[in-house]
C-alpha cells in the first residue's frame, strides 16, 4: 500500500506537481561521517585505500534525506598524548602506558602516531567533496552537527561520543536525543579505531547501529575484516551501500529505478 502511494506520488511529480518527498526522509536515522579528514586520506596518516569510500559517502549525502547528520573530526592540540612528538625518545608505531586522567591507579596503553588533525591545518579539514556537500545541507535542509573530539591533550578519543576513558562525553548523545534519533548509519575512517569506537558506544547507548562496509576503510583488508567481525559481535549490522539502499529506498532512488 505504501509502495503504491509512493508510485502515485511519483506519477504526480512527473506531471509537474509539487510533491512532499520530505515525508520519505529516513525516519529517526542519523548519518554518521567519522573523521573523513585529509590527514586520514592522503595526509600524515593517509592510506591508498581511503579515497575509495568517498563516492559512497557522496551518494549517501546526495541521494538520501536525513533528519540529522553528524561529522566527527579528530581535533588534537599539538602536545596531544597520541602524538609520538609528545614523548621524547618514542616514534610513531610505539605505544606508551598512561595513567587515567581521573584515576591515577588505572593505566591504559596509548598508541602513538605522527602528528595529525591539528586545528586550522589542512589535514584536520574534512575532505573537500564531503565538506562542500555538508555546507549545502547544513541549516538549510538538514541539521548538521560537527564533533571536534580529542581536544584534551591528556586522553585520546576514538569515539565521537566520549574519550577512551569515558572521562568526558561530547554533546553528540544529547543532540541525537533532541532529534529523536534511534538508528545510526555509520561511515568513515578508520574502521578499527574511530569507526569502531563510535559504533560500540552507539550500541552501548542503545542505538541501532548500521555500518556501511564499503563506506569505511582502514590500512588493510585483514585489519578491516577483523574490526567488522568484532563489531558484528557487538550487534552492529554490517552491509554494503547497495544492499542498504535496497532495504531503505528514497524517493530519488525509486525515481531512478522507474526510469530504468
Ligand atoms: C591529496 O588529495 C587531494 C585531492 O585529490 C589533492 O588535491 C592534494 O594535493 C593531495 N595532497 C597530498 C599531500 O597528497
Ligand atoms: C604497558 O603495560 C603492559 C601491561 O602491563 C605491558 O605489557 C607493556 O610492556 C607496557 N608498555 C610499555 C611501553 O611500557
Ligand atoms: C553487496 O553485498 C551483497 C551480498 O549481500 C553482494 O551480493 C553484492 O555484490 C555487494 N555489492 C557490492 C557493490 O559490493
Amino acid at each position: 500500500m505504501w509502495t503504491y502511494n509512493i508510485i502515485g506520488l511519483l506519477a504526480l511529480s512527473e506531471l509537474g506537481h509539487a510533491v512532499p518527498f520530505s515525508s520519505k526522509i529516513h525516519k529517526n536515522t542519523a548519518l554518521a561521517i567519522i573523521d573523513v579528514q585529509n590527514d586520514f586520506i592522503n595526509g600524515s596518516l593517509g592510506s591508498p585505500r581511503a579515497s575509495a569510500i568517498l563516492p559512497k559517502i557522496y551518494q549517501l549525502l546526495d541521494n538520501h534525506e536525513w533528519p540529522f547528520i553528524f561529522a566527527s573530526q579528530d581535533w588534537h592540540p599539538l602536545d596531544h598524548v597520541s602524538f609520538a612528538s609528545s614523548h621524547p625518545g618514542d616514534v610513531a608505531g610505539d605505544s606508551v602506558n598512561e595513567s587515567f586522567v581521573d584515576t591515577p591507579t588505572k593505566v591504559e596503553t596509548q598508541a602513538l602516531y605522527a602528528d595529525h588533525c591539528v586545528p586550522e591545518t589542512w589535514g584536520a579539514e574534512i575532505e573537500r567533496g564531503v565538506q562542500t556537500r555538508l555546507h549545502s545541507l547544513e541549516g538549510y535542509r538538514t541539521p548538521v552537527n560537527y564533533i571536534k573530539k580529542a581536544q584534551d591533550h591528556r586522553v585520546d578519543s576514538y569515539s565521537a561520543f566520549a574519550d577512551n576513558q569515558y572521562h568526558r562525553f561530547t554533546t553528540l548523545h544529547s543532540e541525537l536525543g533532541l532529534h529523536g534519533i534511534e538508528t545510526l548509519v555509520v561511515t568513515g575512517l578508520i574502521t578499527n579505531a574511530c569507526v569502531r569506537g563510535t559504533s560500540i558506544d552507539g550500541v552501548k547507548l542503545g542505538y541501532e547501529v548500521v555500518l556501511i562496509e564499503d563506506a569505511t576503510e582502514t590500512l588493510s583488508a585483514e585489519i578491516k575484516a577483523a574490526a567488522i567481525a568484532e563489531l558484528e559481535g557487538w550487534g552492529v549490522q554490517v552491509l554494503n551501500l547497495t544492499d542498504w539502499e535496497s532495504a531503505n529506498p528514497t524517493p530519488a532512488k525509486l525515481r531512478r529505478r522507474r526510469e530504468l
